[in-house]
């Protein structure tokens, strides 16, 4: 049988086309546009998901023999805040997870209801991202729109209710907008007072691997699938691409170099997480997870690229990047682009290149970017290895990690050993997995991930480099409280 796993990111939808032993048969890709309506704000259109999703799935099954297609899933772009009305329309253009407009709303969660309640309701604390500060935020802003809404969901659940007509999420996603009793895996009844919303408005929780119903009739004649194809639940991207790169069950860890960056441990019991800075999530295993976000990870190397270099030649710029450059760069870059969350939790901090001189080069200046990078994600490895967690080896995945440079700064950075996988498509893969599980396929998603994820090759550190990044780290963390106040300032 064949399975579909849709990844719905930010710049674009990937659909990716699996056979029942795990063979990728076919990747598409279909970009929408993203929209920064006021500094800081980020929205897309639920309608242009829709549509890539569409052409994404006729693209993708164009040349296979579409009776055999079983089921399909998803790694949904995580926190959106999507709002239908009576009618099923979209009332508002979706408030994505790196919106920083919150600020106000998640001041008013962690300190006037404070973290202490809030860790007891959903294990975490708010972020600007979480998606309860933005029900606040369109409560007081926008009470007109407040007013008509019956739906509220997340990104990939959008597509799931097009296909299937079912109101549904999966505990995963669920765990990111902060109305979830997440030891529990329920919805939080004091959550949902605090935001002045109704369980009734809230989606049915699955577990990830679970099937939420089949293919509307209607869309199914469209995309000429068998009414038969399941829809399963699906994860939050992070958890997907976690299950994709085989990071399920115990201290298993992920490294994610996408638009955002995610360092993801994987837990399989409850434990008490009194260390706020990162996020504390239901994995689509079943158990649990750790989790730091960065908001600009390959998006910050992209940035420097496209916008700065202007170059579409990303290889071609990290070519002359030898060996002894690694950890004696002075050049720093704090890539705080869009507002940082993990660990600083600061929608104002801004990107910044620091240590520059007359002999500075574009070598220097490029490196910097993906050394900041890795620095960032150690800020929450470092969370994680204070909570006692400790790790010798990671996965990694996302658009970044193509880049042989970048892992070998990964590895050095954080001192850990870098698996290759076999195929970095992580949510993507991690849907059409849980899709397969769901049509028993496999009996579990841990059985999944043994029989279908391959490692192709390990970078390991080198003493040297690392000790050299060692002491740039130290650096690093100097340098963000060192500009903190003056953020506020420039905002
Ligand atoms: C995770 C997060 C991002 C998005 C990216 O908390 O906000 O990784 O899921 O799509």
């Amino acid at each position: 049988m064949l399975y579909i796993g849709v990844d719905l990111g930010t710049s674009a939808v990937k659909l990716l086309l699996m056979e029942g032993n795990g063979k990728v048969k076919k990747i598409v890709s279909k970009e929408y546009p993203l929209f920064f309506p006021n500094p800081g704000w980020s929205e897309q259109k639920p309608q242009d998901w829709w549509t890539g999703v569409v052409e994404g799935i006729k693209e993708l099954t164009s040349e296979c023999d579409k009776s055999q297609v079983a089921g399909i899933s998803f790694g949904g772009q995580m926190h959106g805040l999507v709002i239908l009305d009576d009618k099923d329309e979209v009332i508002r253009p979706a408030i994505l997870w790196n919106d920083g407009r919150t600020q106000k709303e998640t001041d008013y969660l962690n300190k006037v209801i404070g973290t202490d309640k809030l860790s007891a309701y959903t294990a975490n604390i708010a972020f600007a991202g979480f998606t309860a500060p933005k029900i606040l935020w369109v409560r007081d802003n926008e009470p007109e729109n407040f007013k008509r809404i019956c739906k509220i969901m997340l990104p990939k659940d959008y597509i799931a209710y097009k296909l299937s007509g079912v109101f549904c999420t999966d505990v995963s996603d669920a765990s990111g907008m902060l109305l979830l009793d997440v030891k529990n895996r329920k919805w939080s009844k004091e959550m949902l007072d605090i935001c002045s919303i109704g369980e009734d408005m809230l989606p049915k929780l699955f577990e990830s691997y679970e099937t939420v119903g089949t293919i509307l009739p209607d869309i199914a004649k469209e995309l000429g699938l068998p009414e038969t194809v399941k829809i399963v639940a699906g994860a939050g991207d992070n958890a997907a691409a976690a299950v994709g790169t085989g990071t399920v069950g115990d201290g298993r860890c992920n490294i994610s170099l996408g638009t955002s960056g995610t360092v993801f441990i994987s837990s399989k019991n409850y434990a008490e997480n009194d260390n706020n800075a990162i996020h504390y999530f239901d994995h689509a295993d079943g158990c649990y997870h750790l989790m730091g976000c960065m908001l600009s990870a390959a998006s910050c190397n992209k940035w420097f690229m496209d916008e700065i270099i202007r170059t579409k030649d990303y290889a071609g710029e990290q070519k002359d990047i030898t060996d002894d450059m690694l950890g004696n760069n002075r050049v720093f870059f704090l890539p705080y682009l869009m507002g940082e969350r993990s660990p600083h939790n600061n929608p104002d901090a801004r990107g910044a290149f620091i240590g520059m001189s007359m002999d500075t080069t574009r070598e220097d200046m490029t490196l910097a970017v993906l050394e900041g990078v890795a620095f960032g994600l150690r800020d929450s490895v470092e969370v994680a290895r204070k909570l006692g967690i400790k790790l010798e080896r990671t996965k990694i995945c996302g658009g970044g990690a193509k880049s042989p440079l970048w892992r070998k700064i990964i590895a050095n950075v954080m001192n850990l050993k870098v698996d290759i996988i076999e195929s970095e498509e992580g949510p993507a893969l991690g849907g059409a997995m849980l899709a397969a599980v769901a049509c028993g396929e496999y009996s579990s998603v841990t059985e999944a991930a043994e029989k279908i994820v391959k490692v192709i090759d390990t970078v390991e550190p080198d003493p040297e480099i690392a000790a050299r990044y060692e002491k740039k780290y130290r650096c690093f963390v100097d340098i963000y409280p060192a500009l903190k106040d003056v953020y506020s300032e420039i905002k």
